[in-house]
């Protein structure tokens, strides 16, 4: 079955958020962010446009960016990248909690899992999803090459999941990546 965009969708915007004390001052090139970037435009179909920011490890500040990517961006989606880990100041998923109306576990549940049968260490990533308004916010560990196993995990769910939060309706190259919709009565 072929996805067909709605007459009145919209292109969607796309928040891109790294966390990283290093990436935020300079001192260490981000990596995930462009990764995510290239994902999206490797597999998505329909229009959107990127948002991104980076931000260091500081809960108020990751909060901060989270609450303006999904209620003043508009952004239906954002992808944070970092601070999922054990270390102190490992607090992405706090502040994806902290800003969220509802938490979505499966997203983490699934992406340990795929992460597991590659990486031992999989183990130590805290990663998890939410709903904040119209936004689903999933979070990613920091290693560039987490980016695509977790991402090619969970994006099949990713654009059903928009729909059902009043989103764009989002469109992806079937030869590249297949999203599950349910069927329409
Ligand atoms: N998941 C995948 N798929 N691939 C990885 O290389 N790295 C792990 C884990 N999850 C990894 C992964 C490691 S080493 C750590 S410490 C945790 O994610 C947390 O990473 P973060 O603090 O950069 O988010």
């Amino acid at each position: 079955m072929t996805d067909t965009p709605p007459a009145d969708s919209r292109p969607a915007r796309i928040g891109i958020l790294t966390v990283s004390d290093r990436a935020s001052r300079g001192e260490y090139e981000d990596r995930g962010g462009p990764a995510i970037i290239d994902y999206l435009g490797e597999v998505l179909s329909s229009a959107y446009e990127p948002v991104a920011r980076i931000v260091p490890d500081e809960q108020p500040l990751v909060e901060q960016a989270l609450r303006e990517l999904a209620d003043s961006e508009g952004c239906c989606l954002v992808i944070t990248t970092g601070g999922t880990g054990p270390s102190p100041r490992d607090i992405t998923p706090e502040a994806t909690e902290a800003v969220a109306d509802k938490l979505m576990p499966g997203f983490g549940e699934l992406m340990r899992k795929v992460s597991l049968e590659k990486v031992a260490t999989a183990i130590l990533s805290r990663q998890t999803a939410a709903i904040r308004g119209g936004c689903l916010i999933v979070n990613l560990p920091g290693q560039p090459r987490a980016i695509c196993e977790c991402l090619d995990a969970v994006f099949p769910a990713i654009p059903y999941c928009i729909d059902l939060i009043g989103g764009p309706y989002l469109t992806t190259n079937e030869d590249r990546l297949v999203v599950f919709r349910p069927k329409k009565k």
